[in-house]
């Protein structure tokens, strides 16, 4: 059980206001059974500069991992971003540097309107050009904009879905979240937790759902890709971060 998506470094976005936030939520995913956590602090780039955004990051996690938590040992914790969408960035030579954990993963949060063709095959390039793997975040928010007919074409083209555990835990989003699951459309989870209120930590809570409707496990799929993205990926350390 894997968070791929989560806004837990400190002061990075509009997620974790301080480094006790940050640490309170890493610890509720340990308690929900997450066994690592992906940071993915949005990257707008029409808004931030690519070096100054790493080097926030960074600063950011030393910063966190400087506490010397005890979560840090039991929760391995790595970096990404949830990259905004834009025209050229498969053709951006410094995408990789966004990738999750190093991998050949990036997080991508699409355009909230109807996406058109060219959208898409931009996306299809993320893969064929710029040779790394489109992870599309929360594609249930894409709904409402008529994009379903894009995802088994985006599928087929090597893209890869992520769900919100949300989709699943609102009762009228829990059927489609399933039937989604169950045709193969989802192949990662996250919780895309920004606060310990209002947006929690609820990983945990989803796959309660999930085990509890189905007899068949039906997180094979996400399983799979989770193992292949923490082939490529390497976690932050307190060595070299301190
Ligand atoms: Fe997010």
């Amino acid at each position: 059980m894997i968070d791929i998506h989560s806004h837990v470094l400190p002061k990075m976005d509009d997620g974790s206001k301080s480094r006790e936030e940050s640490i309170a939520l890493l610890r509720e995913a340990y308690k929900q059974g997450v066994e690592a956590v992906f940071s993915t602090p949005h990257f707008y780039p029409k808004r931030d500069d690519p070096e100054d955004f790493l080097k926030r990051r960074d600063h950011s996690v030393r910063s966190l991992l400087s506490t010397g938590d005890e979560i840090f040992q039991k929760l391995p914790l790595y970096l990404g971003a949830e990259v905004a969408f834009f025209y050229g960035m498969s053709r951006f030579e410094g995408l990789p540097d966004f990738c999750l954990g190093g991998s050949e993963y990036i997080l991508i949060e699409m355009p909230f309107d109807k996406w058109t063709s060219e959208e898409v095959e931009e996306v299809v390039a993320v893969k064929e050009t710029a040779g790394l793997i489109p992870v599309l975040a929360h594609v249930e928010r894409y709904l409402a904009f008529g994009n379903k007919k894009h995802f088994g074409y985006l599928i087929a083209r090597g893209a890869v879905l992520q769900s919100n555990a949300e989709f699943f835990i609102d009762r009228r989003s829990k059927r489609k979240a399933l039937s989604f699951l169950k045709k193969g459309l989802i192949s990662l989870l996250g919780s895309d937790c920004h606060n310990l209120d209002r947006r929690p930590e609820n990983y945990g809570d989803a796959i309660d759902v999930i085990r509890s409707v189905k007899r068949r496990d039906p997180l094979v799929s996400v399983n799979e890709t989770e193992k292949r993205i923490l082939a490529g990926a390497r976690p932050v350390t307190i060595d070299q971060n301190a």
